[in-house]
C-alpha cells in the first residue's frame, strides 16, 4: 500500500504569510486539520465548505477517486493534463531532473506537482511540501526580479522563445533556467488555453512581465493563443466587452500581439490591495459538499438553482445570485459559449460574505465545430418542443417568476442584438469560425424569441 503523503497549506490572506494547517493524503481519503492559531483568527478556510467555522478542530475529510485525487479546491492548483499546459511541461521537466527518470503517471506524481506549483495561484490557498518550503518560497518571492520583455535580446527574449516553442510548436532552443530565475516556475493555473500568471507593467512601452504579486504592478492572467484556436482571443475580448456593456462585472483586459504571439491579459480579481482573496469554482464547492459528484455531467442545468439555495443556508450569498446565474446562462446561449462549465463559474470571498465572481472566460467556443455543444452543463430537453423552450422555462428552476424570467431573456436578447455583425467584423478571426458563430447566434435568438 502506498504511504501517506504530507503537505501544508499556508496563506497570505492577511497580507503576510501564515500557516493554515496540515494535509495528509492516504490511498483512499485526504484530511486537512487547521492549526489552532489559524482557527483563532476566524479568517476564511481553505474552501467554503471546509471552513474552520464549520469544522473547528475536527479534520476536514474527503474521499479520493481517480477523477478527484485531492480536495476539490486543490485541483485548480495542479497543472491540467492538456498537452499545451505550460506549467505541467515545466514541472515535469523539474521532476524528471530531480528523480533522474520519467515521473510515473499516477497520484504520487500529481501530489508532487501540487506541492511544486500549488502556490501563488488563483485564490488565497498556497500548498507546499512542508513549512520550510513555504518559508523559503515566500522569502524568495520578495526578491525583486528583472522584467522579461518581448523580443529583445539575451535573457529577456528567453520567455518568448519558450512560448513560441510550447504554444506555436516552433523549433527553438531556450534556457529554462533563465525563465525560471526571472519568473519562478509560474504558479499552476487551470484551463485549456496556455497561460501564465504574471505581473505586468501597464506603463511599459513593450509588454513587460514580472512574477505575480510584484509590488506596484498589475497581476494578470496572461492567455497565449495557440494556432489550433486562431481568433479565440479576439472573440473572448469581444464577449468580455459585450458582458460589460450588458452590466455584468468584468475584469479589465488588454488584447495585444507581439513578436508573432497573440495575448489577452486579464486583470486578476482574486487579488485586492496586494492580498489574495478566496476564489472557488462552483465545481469545487459542489464536489466538496456532495461526494458522489465527480464531473460536470453529474449535475443537470436545472438543478443548479436548488444547489445555490442550499449553499445559501451555510454561506452568506446575495439574494440575486440565482438570477445572475440565469442571466449568465442566457448570455452564454446567445453568444455561442457552450463552454460555461462549473469551473468557469466561481464564488469569491469567504463563508460570511461571498458572491459570484466577475465574468471570466466567456469565450464563444461553439465557433469551433468540435466544441459546438449548446451547454457544457448537461440538460434534458425531453418534454420541450426544442431547447429554446427549455431555456425559456429554466428561469423558474432559478426561483424566478415567469415575468422576471421574461425580463432576463429580453435583456439578454437586447444585449446581444448586434453580436452576429460584430463577430463577422473581426478581421483576424478565420472566416469559417465567424460564419459558424454568427449563424449559431442567430439561430439561438430565433428559438428563444419564439418562446419568450
Ligand atoms: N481575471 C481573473 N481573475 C482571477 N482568476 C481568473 C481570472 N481569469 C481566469 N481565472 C482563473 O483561471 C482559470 C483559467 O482561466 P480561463 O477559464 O480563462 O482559462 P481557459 O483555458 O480558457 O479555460 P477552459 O479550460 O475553461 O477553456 C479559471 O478557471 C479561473 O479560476
Ligand atoms: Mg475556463
Amino acid at each position: 500500500m502506498p504511504r501517506n503523503q504530507h503537505g501544508v497549506i499556508w496563506t497570505r490572506i492577511a497580507g503576510r504569510p501564515e500557516k493554515m494547517g496540515d494535509l495528509v493524503a492516504g490511498p483512499e481519503s485526504i484530511a486537512f486539520t487547521y492549526s489552532t492559531s489559524y482557527l483563532s483568527t476566524g479568517r476564511p478556510g481553505f474552501c467554503l465548505l471546509g471552513d474552520g467555522a464549520l469544522w473547528g478542530r475536527e479534520s476536514v475529510r474527503y474521499p479520493l477517486s481517480e477523477r478527484i485525487p485531492v480536495f476539490p479546491r486543490l485541483l485548480a492548483l495542479i497543472p491540467g493534463g492538456n498537452p499545451r499546459n505550460l506549467q505541467r511541461r515545466h514541472y515535469l521537466d523539474l521532476l524528471r531532473a530531480q528523480l533522474g527518470r520519467e515521473p510515473p503517471p499516477g497520484p504520487e506524481t500529481e501530489w508532487r506537482l501540487l506541492t511544486l506549483g500549488g502556490h501563488g495561484g488563483i485564490g488565497h490557498v498556497d500548498v507546499f511540501a512542508d513549512d520550510l518550503a513555504a518559508e523559503g518560497w515566500y522569502r524568495a518571492s520578495e526578491t525583486p526580479q528583472e522584467a522579461l520583455v518581448a523580443g529583445g535580446s539575451g535573457r529577456r527574449s528567453q520567455l518568448w522563445r519558450m512560448l513560441k516553442r510550447d504554444v506555436r510548436d516552433e523549433n527553438l532552443e531556450f534556457d529554462p533556467q533563465i525563465v525560471e530565475d526571472a519568473l519562478g516556475p509560474t504558479p499552476s493555473v487551470a484551463g485549456m488555453i496556455p497561460k501564465l500568471l504574471v505581473a505586468a507593467d501597464p506603463q511599459a512601452e513593450r509588454a513587460a512581465f514580472f512574477p505575480p504579486d510584484t509590488p506596484g504592478l498589475r497581476d494578470v492572467v496572461l492567455k497565449i493563443e495557440p494556432p489550433e484556436y486562431a481568433g479565440l482571443l479576439d472573440l473572448e475580448a469581444l464577449c468580455l466587452g459585450l458582458h460589460r456593456e450588458a452590466g455584468f462585472e468584468t475584469p479589465n483586459w488588454q488584447r495585444f500581439d507581439e513578436d508573432g504571439l497573440r495575448f489577452l491579459a486579464v486583470e486578476r480579481f482574486d487579488r485586492q490591495g496586494g492580498a489574495p482573496r478566496p476564489m472557488e469554482s462552483l465545481f469545487s464547492v459542489i464536489a466538496t459538499g456532495d461526494h458522489a459528484f465527480r464531473e460536470n455531467g453529474d449535475l443537470l442545468l436545472d438543478e443548479l438553482g436548488a444547489i445555490i439555495e442550499r449553499l445559501s443556508e451555510v454561506a452568506r450569498l446575495p439574494a440575486d445570485t440565482n438570477e445572475q446565474l440565469y442571466r449568465r446562462l442566457l448570455m452564454a446561449l446567445l453568444t455561442g459559449n457552450g463552454d460555461l462549465h462549473l469551473d468557469n463559474l466561481a464564488l469569491v470571498g469567504g463563508l460570511d460574505h461571498c458572491r459570484l465572481s466577475p465574468v471570466y472566460d466567456p469565450a464563444p467556443m461553439r465557433a469551433w465545430p468540435r466544441h459546438n455543444l449548446i451547454s457544457a452543463i448537461p440538460f434534458d430537453p425531453a418534454g420541450y418542443p426544442d431547447h429554446g423552450a427549455f431555456y425559456a422555462r429554466l428561469g423558474q428552476a432559478f426561483g424566478l417568476t415567469p415575468g422576471d424570467a421574461r425580463t432576463c431573456i429580453a435583456t439578454a436578447l437586447e444585449a446581444t442584438a448586434d453580436y452576429p455583425e460584430r463577430v463577422l467584423a473581426l478581421a483576424q478571426v478565420p472566416e469559417p469560425q465567424r460564419r459558424q458563430l454568427a449563424e449559431i447566434s442567430r439561430r439561438e435568438r430565433r428559438l428563444l424569441e419564439r418562446h419568450a
